[in-house]
């Protein structure tokens, strides 16, 4: 383990070097992303060199195929594996469902079409993500730059048709304009507090015009590994 971690980053780091023992030769990847993911990339990139593992990785953002590219991990498209075997990612939140918000880093369309294209998805986390009701993690949605104003009101008007008591819905920001994702369009956040009915939620949000997709994933997570800031780790 790399010396001086902070507590957080260690349980980040153990999940991931967990998670990786789960590759096998010759498997195709799906490749997260955010700081546990990257750790990920970085203890597969290790078993690759020390124990000649043979896999193909498909990132899900360009932060990721640059870092993985960077470590040597040998990277195909999603078109050109068309299936994969596992893909390994992080979260901002997982419930006793092992359903999840995610998009934190701003890569929820990619991880999505990602994870659901894999056998397997394998979500990474520290304990802090553990939570009995989705919702507290504001939930990014991202939309088509073209009429957003007129997505984020409508967005606001079918919170309020599912009865919604906290939407504040907020533009994510990157210095002074918005920020941008790997696909070309924007990030609302949905700061609900709580989440009563994610299932019903994600189908609606998804029926908006200029909505393209929402961070919440459900049934897409098979095993949730958890690492702990007491060096611990529990999988799910
Ligand atoms: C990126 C994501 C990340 O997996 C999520 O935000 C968790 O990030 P981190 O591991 O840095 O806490 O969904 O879109």
């Amino acid at each position: 383990m790399p010396a001086e971690l902070s507590p957080i980053d260690k349980a980040k780091f153990l999940a991931a070097k967990r998670a990786t023992e789960f590759v096998e030769d010759g498997m195709k990847l799906g490749l997260g992303t955010g700081s546990t993911a990257a750790w990920m990339v970085r203890c597969l990139a290790e078993r690759i060199r020390e124990e000649g593992l043979r896999v193909v990785g498909v990132p899900t953002s360009s932060r990721t195929a640059q870092l993985a590219a960077h470590l040597g991990i040998p990277l195909t498209t999603l078109d050109e594996a068309k299936w994969l075997d596992m893909t390994i990612d992080g979260a901002d939140e997982f419930d006793g469902n092992l359903n999840l918000i995610k998009g934190g880093g701003a890569a929820l369309l990619q991880e999505k079409i990602v994870a659901t294209a894999s056998d397997q998805m394998i979500v990474i986390a520290d304990a802090a993500k553990d939570v009995t009701q989705l919702g507290a993690f504001p939930l990014p949605i991202e939309v088509i730059p073209f009429g957003w104003q007129t997505t984020k009101a409508l967005v606001e008007e079918t919170l309020v048709s599912l009865d919604v008591l906290n939407r504040d819905v907020t533009l994510r920001m990157n210095g002074g304009s918005p920020l941008v994702t790997d696909e070309s369009n924007y990030i609302l956040d949905l700061h609900l507090k709580r989440i009563g009915n994610p299932r019903q939620l994600a189908l609606v949000l998804n029926q908006i015009p200029g909505v393209v997709e929402n961070g919440l994933f459900i049934d897409i997570c098979d095993i949730v590994v958890i690492g702990h800031g007491d060096g611990r780790v529990t999988v799910r």
